[in-house]
């Protein structure tokens, strides 16, 4: 194994996507930002300098800082922010984790441009367990605006009112050649007859749910946050943001152009979304003459699904297993009942905006158990935790909710209106936990993506309707279930995951989406020092950001 210094510089650059040129921050001036690519085992050493006028967190999406939480990076739960002007050194080991993950900025809405792919090959001398692709290629989905994302998100929180909605979805930061002055810059993946090429998959989005395809292609996943799945083959996947998927694809099929596409899977009611496409071109080598000047071949499309064909998100997600033989915990000590969902606040009386612009002059909320989060401001969790100064946080997030009800309609008015708080769970080292995470179903169904720092979990059921403890346990699969750090919980349904508590930190769980996010959808759970010096969290590095 071996240690790889990195520099990433964060900064506004301009970047010309749909005709415009815009300011955009970004790492190194690169959009996305670089990928790295390491072997299980390696130590990687960023130094991320932020010459951009926003305060910014770095977080490495799916590592699993085992004992160095100080490096995660969510912005006041294990660090304060680097602010313009300063500088922070992230250190942290992969250890056993192979496949794709990513990193993204962790501070407002940042990652809108300021993310990129982490590759993680098997350690040096091991192998992949299929046969090794002739190439690889990451696939970044995400999502454009024509404004600048952070002055969105201001917008909708000022107004109360949801967000824009981006304006292009792009494939490796290109909207690609469906969108306006796009063409030219349309990302090529190419191919050889009979080759085959393995796609890291990342849905780096913010707030949309995607379908990918690519035309006449038949894709084997053998992978997902990196963790090897038994290999299945299907001709769709969907991604919620926070999950990647590897896939072979091999070039079986006539040389030429087929387009790579990706759309939206829209899980809720009335919800006002893009409704466009964006595509890549996978290109055969020996394609009768592409795209010169003058000759125009016309790539074959895929017939992507419906944008609501929740049937196949199930079926898809349904396939995954584990591929190597797993150790789920069959005992529990923490059995633990979370409700995700949305909320409507009513307008204090004061509101900057006077009215609010959300439903029935509302402002729209989110929640865990009824407890809307509010991130800190003067500390990081961890630093309070660690240190132990009060003030900061409390510990009684309710981790069982405070009323049950009908999750698929019968909704109880008090939960439009949750409490806001910054409340944490304690879990004692080494606990068994298993959570099951229930959709309200309040304002309105959707398909959460729940994503849990600091550990990879198993997601062991999934269902629709209310959870049932009585039958619903019946469905568990405590033999082969998918190792993942992000759970799309299916739309007015439910998912059940566990993972023991053996990483001491400070671990936010919160939905990826970052609309959600923003208006609360999140809780932190304390995890504290088992007994031994590899049971203990590593002292915080000397140029931790001070708020
Ligand atoms: Cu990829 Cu807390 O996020």
């Amino acid at each position: 194994a071996k240690t790889q210094h990195h520099e990433f510089v964060v900064q506004a650059t301009p970047v010309k996507r749909l005709c415009k040129t815009h300011n955009t921050i970004t790492v190194n001036g690169q959009f996305p930002g670089p990928t790295l690519e390491a072997n299980n085992g390696d130590t990687l050493v960023v130094k991320v300098t932020n010459k951009a006028r926003y305060n910014v967190t770095i977080h490495w999406h799916g590592i699993r800082q085992f004992r160095t939480g100080w490096a995660d990076g969510p912005e006041f739960v294990t660090q304060c922010p680097i602010r313009p002007g300063g500088s922070y050194t992230y250190r942290f080991t992969i250890e056993g984790q192979e496949g794709t993950l990513w990193w993204h900025a962790h501070s407002s809405w940042l990652r809108a441009t300021v993310y990129g792919a982490l590759i993680i090959r098997p350690r040096e001398g091991d192998s992949y367990p299929f046969t090794k692709p002739k190439r690889e290629t990451p696939i970044l989905l995400g999502e454009w605006w024509d404004s600048n994302p952070i002055d969105v998100l201001r917008q909708s929180i000022r107004t109360g009112a949801a967000p824009n909605v981006s304006d292009a979805y792009t494939i490796n930061g290109q909207p690609g050649d469906l969108y306006n002055c796009s063409s030219k810059d349309t990302v090529i993946v190419p191919i050889d007859s009979g080759e085959t090429n393995l796609l890291r998959v990342i849905n780096s989005a913010l707030n949309q749910p995607l379908f990918f395809k690519i035309a006449n292609h038949k894709l084997t996943v053998v992978g997902a946050d990196a963790s090897y799945t038994k290999p299945f083959t299907t001709s769709v996947l969907m991604l919620s943001p926070g999950q990647t998927t590897d896939v072979l694809i091999t070039g079986d099929q006539p040389p030429s152009h087929y387009y790579i596409a990706a759309r939206a899977y829209v899980s809720t009611q009335n919800a006002p979304f893009d409704n466009t496409t964006t595509t890549a071109i996978l290109e055969y080598k020996s394609a009768p003459c592409p795209s010169k000047k003058g000759v125009s071949i016309k790539p074959v499309m895929p017939t992507l699904p419906a944008f609501n064909d929740t049937a196949t998100v199930t079926a898809f997600s349904k396939s995954f297993k584990s591929l190597n033989k797993v150790v789920v915990p069959t005992e529990i000590d923490e059995n633990l009942f979370f409700t995700i969902g949305l909320g409507l606040n009513n307008c204090p009386k004061n509101f900057r905006s006077r009215r609010c612009q959300g439903p029935n002059g509302t402002r729209f909320t989110s929640s865990m158990n009824n407890v809307s989060f509010v991130f800190p401001n003067n500390l990081s969790i961890l630093q309070a935790y660690k240190q132990g100064i009060p003030g900061v946080f409390t510990t009684d997030f309710p981790a069982n909710p405070p009323l049950k009800f009908d999750y698929t309609g019968n909704v109880s008015r008090s939960l439009f209106q949750p409490v806001r708080g910054t409340k944490c769970y304690k879990l004692r080292y080494g606990s068994r936990v298993q959570i099951v995470l229930q959709d309200t179903s309040i304002v309105t169904p959707e398909n959460h993506p729940i994503h849990l720092h600091g550990y990879d979990f198993y997601i062991i059921a999934e269902g629709f309707g209310n959870f049932n403890p009585n039958t619903d346990t019946k469905k568990f699969n405590l033999v082969d279930p998918p190792m993942r750090n992000t759970v799309a919980v299916p739309t007015n349904g439910w998912a059940v995951i566990r993972f023991i508590a053996d990483n001491p930190g400070a671990w936010i769980m919160h939905c990826h989406l970052d609309v959600h996010i923003s208006w609360g959808l999140a809780m932190v759970f304390l995890v504290d020092n088992g007994v031994g010096e590899m049971q203990t969290i590593e002292p915080p590095p000397a140029d931790l950001p001070i708020c």
